[in-house]
Formats: structure tokens, C-alpha cells, sequence
């Protein structure tokens, strides 16, 4: 039997389907500059990371109560254990939410109900990871931790997310230091868009304990030594990757590159909404373009299970 899956890197609001925007446009009466369904899918083309952002953000605007909130995480978490997904730590950006006016609250207790419910309802144990806007100021980041903290919500962790380049680490230095004097994990993205200097930075200035993408850490061997020695996570996202033009094609994905060098890779789903699929379609997309085998998908997912911040309990049950 094959080890399930955990999936470490997936934003919740990018797994807001086409469908979804649509109904909850309606639902919350809310203008959208889209003539219909296929004119909304029209628009999935990308030519970097900006370039999605930009439509990422633009559709939460019909995100507004602790329902839709709801909604969104049970219909990723129903999809997720159809893919083979048994725990997942999934991304929510606050301050999208916040500086639109919804309240955090609104946020945590539609988010914190799925939640809840998704071990008993789908099989999937799940954590929430909190991750700030790298291209808002800093300040404003040290204040969505305050609040985070006030409101005494079960978040397990903060990341670090949005446009990487001229955004480095070494600006939220102060917010992850006191993250981690409360407790919370930290993850952050790093070398997806940025140059391998930011994931030294996520590692010596914010002490991340997992990288989100790092795939241009390969232009650095000293940094790949370190990677390996360390055996710090790095939560690959392949379709998010060729479809933000990371990499080219699919056959030229370095996966296999990273785990042969001895990498402690994961594969994850990003925004699955937005980049052609979930985790299972991911690795369908390995298999079709690299050739991935049955034995490194079965590497893949134990890796996942291990970079995981499951209970050791859990992680025994799911190895
Ligand atoms: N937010 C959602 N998806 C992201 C990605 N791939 N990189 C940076 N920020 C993101
Ligand atoms: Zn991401």
C-alpha cells in the first residue's frame, strides 16, 4: 500500500474554483468585471508571478463572511482526500482579508470550522498557517501577529508569501523572531521568483523551518550542502512552477535533480485553483514529463509526512 499523502504548501485562497467565485459573488452580491465562467477562465494566463497575484487578490473580493470562509476550506478539504491527502497545513493571507475590510475574526472562525471538522468528515487532520504579504510593510505584518496572538486562535504557523523579488527575508527579521517566542512554527517562500540569497536569509535571519519552492537553491552548491546536511524541507509546488514560468515544461521540472542531490523534497499543489491542480494532478504531471516512478512518489510522500508538523503520534499512524 502506498503512504498517504501530507501537503505542507497550498493557500487556501487559491483553491477558490472559478465555480466557487461565481456563486459567491452572487451569494454576497459583489460586481465582478467578468462576463461569464468562460470569460473568468480566460483570464488563468499567466507570464509570471506578479501576473497571478494580481487575479489571485482580485478574486477574493467575493470572500467576505465566516461562511465563504467555510465553504472554501471543506470543498479543498473534500477534493484533498479524494487526491490521497491525510494532513494538510494550509496557507491563509490575513491581511488580503483585513485590508478589505472582513474582519479577522470572520476569517479564523469560518476558517477554524472546516478545520474542526475535516479529521472526522474527510479523513484529513489539518493545520492552519498564517502568512504575511512580503510586498506590504513590515509594520503592518507585526500588527496582524499582534491580533493573531489577542485573539488566541489555533494557528499553528506563519509564512512568508506574495512578491519575492525586492522583498527579501532580512525585511521581517523582528515578526518572525517574536512568532517563535510564542511558539508558532515558520516556514517561509523563498528562491521561487528570488535569488538562493533569500533562502539563506529565510534560514539565518528568520530560522524557517521548512522553504516554500527553494528550486533555485540548485544554482548554489554551497547552499545545496547545506540543505541536505540540514535536511530543511522544501515544498516543491511542479504545476505552480511551470505555470508561473519558474521552469519552461514539465520535462525540464528539477525535481529529480533536488532528490537525487539528496534534498528533502515535497510535492504540493500551490494554488490549485489557479494552476491546473491538486496534489494528485501533480504528480500525475511528474509522471507524464519527468517519468517520476512509484518508488520516488512513495519517496515523496514520506518526505512529506516527516516535513510535516504532525503530532509524532499522527506522523507514526500515517508512515
Ligand atoms: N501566494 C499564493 N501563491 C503564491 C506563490 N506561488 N508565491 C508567492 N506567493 C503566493
Ligand atoms: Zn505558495
Amino acid at each position: 500500500m502506498s503512504t498517504p499523502l501530507a501537503e505542507l504548501h497550498m493557500h487556501i485562497e487559491g483553491s477558490l474554483e472559478p465555480e466557487l467565485i461565481l456563486a459567491l459573488a452572487e451569494r454576497n452580491r459583489v460586481a465582478l468585471p467578468y462576463r461569464d465562467l468562460d470569460d473568468l477562465r480566460s483570464r488563468y494566463e499567466f507570464t509570471d508571478l506578479q501576473s497571478f497575484l494580481d487575479l489571485y487578490f482580485a478574486n477574493m473580493a467575493v470572500l467576505r463572511t465566516e461562511q465563504d470562509f467555510a465553504d472554501l476550506a471543506r470543498a479543498y478539504f473534500a477534493r484533498a482526500a479524494a487526491a490521497g491527502v491525510r494532513h494538510a497545513e494550509i496557507f491563509f493571507n490575513p491581511q488580503a482579508h483585513t485590508v478589505r475590510g472582513v474582519p479577522l475574526r470572520a476569517v479564523l472562525d469560518g476558517l477554524g470550522e472546516a478545520v474542526r471538522g475535516s479529521e472526522a468528515e474527510f479523513g484529513v487532520s489539518t493545520a492552519l498557517i498564517a502568512a504575511v504579504l512580503r510586498d506590504r510593510p513590515a509594520a503592518e505584518a507585526g500588527e496582524m501577529l499582534d491580533e493573531l496572538v489577542r485573539l488566541d486562535v489555533p494557528v499553528l504557523g506563519l509564512g512568508l508569501d506574495s512578491a519575492e523579488v525586492g522583498n527579501p527575508p532580512s525585511k521581517f527579521v523582528e515578526v518572525f523572531e517574536r512568532a517563535r517566542a510564542h511558539g508558532l512554527h515558520t516556514v517561509a517562500h523563498a528562491g521561487e521568483e528570488g535569488p538562493p540569497e533569500y533562502i539563506w536569509q529565510a534560514l539565518d535571519l528568520l530560522g524557517v523551518e521548512r522553504i516554500d519552492h527553494g528550486v533555485r537553491c540548485l544554482e548554489d552548491p554551497a547552499l545545496v550542502a547545506r540543505l541536505v546536511d540540514e535536511q530543511v524541507p522544501l515544498t516543491v509546488c511542479p504545476l505552480s512552477n511551470v505555470r508561473l514560468r519558474v521552469v519552461d515544461t514539465m520535462a525540464e521540472h528539477p525535481l529529480r535533480t533536488m532528490l537525487d542531490a539528496g534534498l528533502l523534497v515535497t510535492v504540493n499543489s500551490d494554488d490549485p485553483a489557479y494552476f491546473g491542480g491538486y496534489v494528485d494532478d501533480n504528480f500525475a504531471g511528474l509522471r507524464a514529463g519527468l517519468g517520476l516512478t512509484d518508488e520516488e512518489r512513495e519517496v515523496l510522500a514520506r518526505n512529506s509526512i516527516r516535513a510535516s508538523f504532525a503530532s509524532a503520534e499522527r506522523k507514526r499512524e500515517l508512515l
